[in-house]
């Protein structure tokens, strides 16, 4: 399905060595992946489990089992030291977390995952003179101070500890850091978290199941890969500073986002109840195309067009993933 990866392909000279990609077996990682991979640049995959089935679902089974895969555990400072100095890392795209459900889940290991993890990353760009870094923070970061319009989670807590750190390693040791806050990211692999559910439901109308989505109003979707566009244009040379960006994608209502769904296939039984998603749907991301190198624009069209597409093709070569719950 080489329409998914298409838009977003790089030149290759602009990348001086290996990248590592942390957190390469989740949706924004296995979208990273597949783009480098099939850009010709020598990539890096990491994960706690190395898993290549969500790259697979966007490049293949073939071309997701020949990536570089490697077990790393960020939380393992010496593990990610190692790994980043003995394989000559040149730059590193900062994926690995755990989401909203698993900090609430398990508040001490989220975290370690999201802050240490985080720390170790950066600790090893500022060991092995990493000039390209970025890393995930979330739209969460921004429903703080508490008490404000929009829900304050851990996970949000854990992102704004990350952006602080980040400006820290800059001040104190000259790490130049890019920080992204992806708004809600959808598109194929995109199958936990909270925010999943639009893409859930485009999954569903590609199957011929009904879907109630749980959510109404303003939403934002950011396709993934767009975001992972992003991640790529942000060490595609080397930085300065300490950057924190906001990334939103469309700005659409659920309702009106149906539509386009409907608009593949009108016997569809799908429909949004509820109340506004808990998170702001509408940041402004020209400060962040002002800053990176150009990079594609998804339309709401296209992407659930392409989302769509993609998951019938999965379906007619019996490899559609399992609805998630
Ligand atoms: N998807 C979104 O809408 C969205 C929005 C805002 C921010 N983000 C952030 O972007 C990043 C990537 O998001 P995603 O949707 O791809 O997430 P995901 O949940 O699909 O993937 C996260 C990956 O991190 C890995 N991981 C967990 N613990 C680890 C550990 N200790 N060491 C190494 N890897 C570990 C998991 O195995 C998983 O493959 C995350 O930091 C997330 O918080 C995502």
């Amino acid at each position: 399905m080489d329409f998914l990866t298409d838009p977003f392909l790089v030149s290759a000279d602009k990348f001086d060595g290996p990248v590592l990609v942390t957190g390469a077996g989740g949706c924004i990682g296995a979208w990273v992946c597949a783009i480098l991979s099939r850009s010709g640049v020598s990539v890096i995959a990491s994960d706690l489990k190395p898993s290549p089935d969500r790259a697979a679902l966007i490049i293949g089974d073939q071309a997701a089992s020949a990536l570089d895969w490697v077990a790393l555990d960020v939380t393992d400072a010496a593990a990610v030291s190692n790994l980043v100095t003995s394989r000559k890392v040149r730059a590193i795209i900062h994926l690995a977390g755990l989401q909203v459900p698993f900090c609430a889940a398990n508040p001490a290991l989220g975290a370690r995952v999201n802050v240490e993890g985080t720390i170790n990353i950066l600790e090893a760009a500022r060991a092995n003179n990493i000039k390209r870094t970025t890393f995930a923070s979330s739209v969460a970061a921004l429903c703080f101070p508490a008490g404000g319009p929009y829900k304050e989670t851990l996970y949000g807590a854990y992102k704004v500890a990350n952006e602080q750190t980040a400006f820290v390693y800059w001040a104190d040791w000259q790490v130049p850091t890019i920080g992204m806050r992806p708004n809600v990211v959808y598109g194929i692999a995109r199958d936990q978290g909270m925010s999943s559910k639009t893409t859930t439901i485009i999954q569903a109308a590609a199957m011929g199941k009904a879907y109630d989505i749980p959510f109404t109003g303003p939403y934002s979707w950011l396709y993934a890969g767009e975001a992972a566009a992003a991640f790529i244009a942000a060490i595609s040379e080397d930085g300065e500073g300490a950057h924190m960006f906001d990334m939103n994608g469309r700005c659409e209502t659920v309702e009106s986002s149906l539509e386009v769904v409907r608009g593949l296939d009108d016997s569809m039984q799908i429909s949004a109840s509820g109340s506004q998603f808990p998170f702001p749907p509408d940041l402004d991301e020209s400060p962040l195309r002002a800053h990176l190198a150009d990079y594609p624009t998804v339309s709401l069209q296209q992407g659930i067009e392409d989302t769509w597409r993609a998951f019938k093709q999965l379906q007619d070569a019996g490899r559609i993933p399992p609805l998630p719950e």
